[in-house]
This record gives C-alpha cells, structure tokens and sequence, in this order.
C-alpha cells in the first residue's frame, strides 16, 4: 500500500516504451470498520498514459470520486498501489476540477487564478500575466475583477477550469465537472476542452455520468461495475485528434454509444437492487 511520486529520471526503463503515468494495480478503498464499513472501491488495475485523455463512467456510487481522490492523493488506498509518474518537480504537478467549482467566492475571478498560482509558488510578478492569460483563453478577461456570484454556473465552472490550467499541471483531474451546467453551456465547455486538451496535451481523467460526453472527448471510455468499482470494459474512442464535438453527429458515434450503454445498463440494474427499498435513484 504504497503512493508514490516518483521522478521520471529515476524510475523509468527505456527498455519498457512509453510508461503510464497513473497505474493502479490492485488499488482499492473501504470507508469505515467493522459491519457498516462500505467497500467503495476496487480491486481495480488501470493504466493511464502520458498525454492520454481518459473518461471513467459507471454507476452512481461505484467509486469514481473515490478514484479519482486516489490519484491526487487526497485519500490513502485501503489495498493496493498508485504510482503517479511526475517528471521533474513541478510544485502543482496535479490539478483537480469537482463539480461544486470550489472557487472561494470572496476572491474576484483574477483574485480565485492568481490564489492558486502563488499555492503553486509561482512569482508574484508572472502570475498576474499567465493567470490573465488563461482567463482570456477561456473568455473571462472581462470578468476578471467580478465576483463569482455575479457569474452563472457555467461562467464560475470556466473560473474554476482556468485555475487548474494556469497551474499548468501534467495531470488533470475532472470529476464531473460539466455536471451541474446546462446543456448548450455543456457543449461550449466540451468544445473549449477539447480545443485545450488537444493544443496542449495533458494526462487526463474525466469522470461524467454522459456516455455521450464521454465518447466526444476522451481517447479511452472505462466503464466500471457497480459498487465497489471494478474494471467492467474499456473502449478505445477511434475519433481522431483533432477533433470538435460535431463528432457526435457521425453513425459511429451512435453505435458506440449503445456499445457502452449495453455494458453499463446491467450494472446500472445491479446498483438499483442494491438500493432496493431505498429512495436514491439510480443514476449514472
Ligand atoms: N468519506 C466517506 N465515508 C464513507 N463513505 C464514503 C465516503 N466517500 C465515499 N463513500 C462511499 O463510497 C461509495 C463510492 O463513492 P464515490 O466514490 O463518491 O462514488 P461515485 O463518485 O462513483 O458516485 C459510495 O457508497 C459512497 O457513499
Ligand atoms: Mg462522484
């Protein structure tokens, strides 16, 4: 049960190809002891390449969240091992984007980016140029100075997408990120991503409850089991980069939607027995 950070300089075996930079092997996570101990996670094997973009999808519940809090080592697996391959020694070598934004409100736009580079020990001096530069990539240097509560929702998710990029992370973490945003936002968040994603690839985990979200920007779909998550199939996206999300309107798209969709529907069943009785709906 070991996490570790390890320098790339030192580690990696040229002998081996190209090394993941997560793998997990055997990883796994239990919340509690004794009788009402939950197994929320694994054993799950998986590896993520350098510069791949990889969407995880399964069942509410499944541990996805909990994945993902893993590989940024914010939680200690209960089994297994995590090795997450940094090269050099960045400050901020993983950034992470959730849902609930988790900008502070009392900041301004700027005051949010610039709070996160100086975490990140960026001089004071670069951070307010590369902080509004990143702004503006995302269409919020009119916005700089504004507080978040005058934002809508997907304005505040682009504050909080631009504060995990300034980092300029070698991993980037999305847990459903788009989730609270409505529909035609989405699209323009998915778009804005891609382009991103694509200039400057990065390693990604994208963790979203759309098959469909999933298939537009990821190089691999992983579906999980229901809980606790395990590795149920895994896809590879045959889109090529790059690409914008009008790849949804091709035939393929469909057909690889209702692929996936057959391998989640069974766990989905499986996590609305366990839930019998209960009121929780069973959701993606
Ligand atoms: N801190 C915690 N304490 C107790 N149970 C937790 C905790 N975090 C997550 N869980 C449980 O672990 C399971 C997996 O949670 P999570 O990783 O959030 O799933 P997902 O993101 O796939 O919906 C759920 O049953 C959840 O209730
Ligand atoms: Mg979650």
């Amino acid at each position: 049960m070991r996490v570790h950070l390890d320098d790339v300089q030192t580690t990696a075996d040229p002998s081996s190809g190209p090394t993941a930079k997560i793998s997990a092997r055997g990883i796994g996570r239990s919340f509690g002891t004794g009788p009402g101990a939950v197994h929320a996670l694994g054993p799950l094997d998986l590896d993520i390449g350098e510069g791949e973009f990889v969407s995880l999808v399964g069942p509410s519940g499944c541990g996805k969240s909990t994945f993902v809090r893993l590989v940024a080592g914010l939680l200690p697996p209960t089994f297994g091992e995590m090795t997450v391959r940094i090269e050099g020694d960045p400050p901020a070598p993983i950034a992470t984007v959730f849902q609930g934004f988790g900008i502070f409100p009392w900041k301004t736009v700027l005051g949010n980016v610039k709070f996160a580079l100086a975490a990140a020990g960026v001089e004071r001096r670069d951070a307010n140029e590369r902080a509004m530069r990143w702004l503006a990539r995302l269409g919020l240097a009119d916005f700089a100075d504004a507080y978040p509560e005058t934002l809508s929702g997907g304005m505040r998710q682009r504050v909080a997408i631009a504060r995990a990029l300034a980092t300029e992370p070698q991993i980037l973490l999305m847990d459903e990120p788009f989730a609270a945003i409505d529909a035609q936002m989405r699209e323009m968040l998915q778009e804005e991503l891609l382009t991103i994603s694509q200039t400057e690839r990065r390693t990604v985990v994208f963790v979203t409850h759309s098959l469909e979200e999933a298939l537009v920007l990821a190089d691999r779909v992983v579906v999980m089991t229901a809980r606790p998550g395990t590795l149920l199939s895994e896809t590879r996206v045959p889109f090529g980069r790059p690409r914008d999300t009008r790849v949804r309107e091709g035939p393929e798209f469909g057909r690889l939607r209702v692929d996936l969709w057959t391998h989640l529907r069974d766990e989905v069943q499986a996590q609305m027995a366990g839930q019998r009785g209960g009121t929780a709906q069973a959701t993606l």
